[in-house]
């Protein structure tokens, strides 16, 4: 009898957790035209794993000399992006790649990185801890450290039943799917609460039209890839990817196809969101464009011809007169300012200094 009640209270203690159950993330409302979403069944949104994550975001414990953390290359302010062409980690040598801005994970493309290298946010947050120009730390040495750290053995303790390299990937992965922004100027447009200006208006036209010389359509023929109201590729398999144009072959670098093994996806990258792009210069995989000006002549006539060039961009003019060898959009000087308004409306002002993804060791101590 003895040995009986022993034996509950043995079960007893390994089943009950030490720290309380995590609680759900209630109301967590997003926009209903950003569609459908999905939030890995392992891996729920609870307030403890958003907060955890929130604070290893922030933390630089989490690289090799602690003084990098992710936030270093991905700031609020600049809608998760450095401002920098290569960003610079813990070896101090500029990264051959562009920081990307972090707004609405949940959507778009599938696969994470310029090349689409990671198939989930809790894959991808492991990459950048370990990369020796990141943040250059051993998973074994960064598990013993925040094991010293009793908030950080609380917030496990609940969320995620303990520290592990999983559980740090999975806090990440839930902090950066809250990262939405959805609140800029076109949004409150969609949502019938203000209007655009002229300027914008005829911006907000010739991004979401496909040029049609038959019926005089002009268009900018962005929509074809920065899909709608996320402005980010699409999401079905490789859709969201694609060569827009930067390169001819001898410079093309391998992207997607580094992943897929593919040589038609060489010279694909991931199309980004355009959410907040006015504040996420310079731009593109290697940052080589400073300004909107300098993006939208790319588009207009900068245009590099590969083998592996879209054929939205190919075919896309809204003259009449293809030559052969030259492709340009050939809006007008006036058109293309128009767009770059439209893209100062994807600007998210809550988004960016909203308290809930700040820097929670800048947080005032509770009194
Ligand atoms: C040294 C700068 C640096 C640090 C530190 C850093 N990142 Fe990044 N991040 C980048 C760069 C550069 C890219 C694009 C790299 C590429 O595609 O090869 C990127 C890409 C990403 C992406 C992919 C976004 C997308 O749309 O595909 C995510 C998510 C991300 N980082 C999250 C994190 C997290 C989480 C951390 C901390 C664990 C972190 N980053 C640390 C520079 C950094
Ligand atoms: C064929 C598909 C395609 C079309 C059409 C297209 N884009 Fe892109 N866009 C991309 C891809 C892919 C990238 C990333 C390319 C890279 O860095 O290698 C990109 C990058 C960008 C960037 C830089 C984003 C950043 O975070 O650095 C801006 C800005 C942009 N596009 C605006 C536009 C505008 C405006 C139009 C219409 C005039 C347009 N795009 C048309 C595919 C496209």
């Amino acid at each position: 009898m003895v040995s009986l009640i022993a034996g509950f209270l043995v079960i007893y203690i390994l089943t009950t957790p030490r720290y309380g159950a995590p609680n759900p993330v209630e109301n967590f409302n997003v926009p209903f035209v950003f569609g459908r979403f999905t939030i890995p069944a392992d891996n729920l949104l609870t307030k403890e794993s958003i907060a955890l994550g929130r604070r290893l975001f922030y933390d630089p414990r989490l690289s090799g000399n602690n003084q990098i953390s992710c936030a270093t290359c991905h700031q609020q302010s600049l809608a998760f992006t450095d401002g920098l062409a290569g960003s610079v980690g813990v070896s101090g040598k500029p990264l051959a790649f562009n920081s990307m801005s972090l707004a609405n994970l949940m959507w778009g493309p599938a696969r994470f990185f310029w090349n689409g290298r990671a198939t989930s946010l809790e894959e991808q947050a492991l990459i950048p801890i370990q990369h020796p120009d990141e943040m250059a730390q051993d998973l074994g040495s960064l598990i013993k450290e925040l094991s010293q750290d009793d908030t950080y053995v609380e917030l496990f303790g609940i969320a995620y039943d303990g520290i592990s390299k999983e559980a740090i990937a999975k806090a990440l992965a839930s902090f950066q799917r809250t990262l939405i922004s959805a609140n800029s100027r076109y949004d409150q447009y969609l949502r019938g609460e203000i209007s655009l200006n002229e300027e914008e208006e005829l911006g907000r036209k010739l991004f979401m039209a496909h040029p049609d010389t038959k019926s005089s359509l002009r268009g900018g023929n962005c929509i074809d890839c920065h899909s709608q109201f996320l402005t980010s590729g699409f999401t079905a398999q490789l859709d969201g990817f694609s060569n827009n144009g930067l390169d001819n072959d001898a410079a093309l670098l391998a992207g997607l196809s580094e992943v897929t093994g593919k040589a038609e996806h060489r010279g694909f990258f991931k199309t980004p969101t355009l959410r907040n792009i006015a504040v996420t210069a310079p731009y593109m995989h290697d940052g080589r464009f400073s300004t909107l000006e300098d993006v939208l002549n790319h588009y207009n006539g900068g245009i590099q011809h590969s083998e592996t060039l879209s054929p939205l961009i190919v075919e896309a003019d809204n003259i009449d007169n293809h030559q052969g060898s030259t492709i340009s959009l050939n809006l007008t000087a006036k058109e293309e300012r128009a767009i770059i308004s439209f893209l100062h409306t994807l600007t998210d002002e809550q988004f960016l200094s909203d308290t809930r993804f700040s820097d929670p060791f800048k947080e005032a101590p509770p009194r």
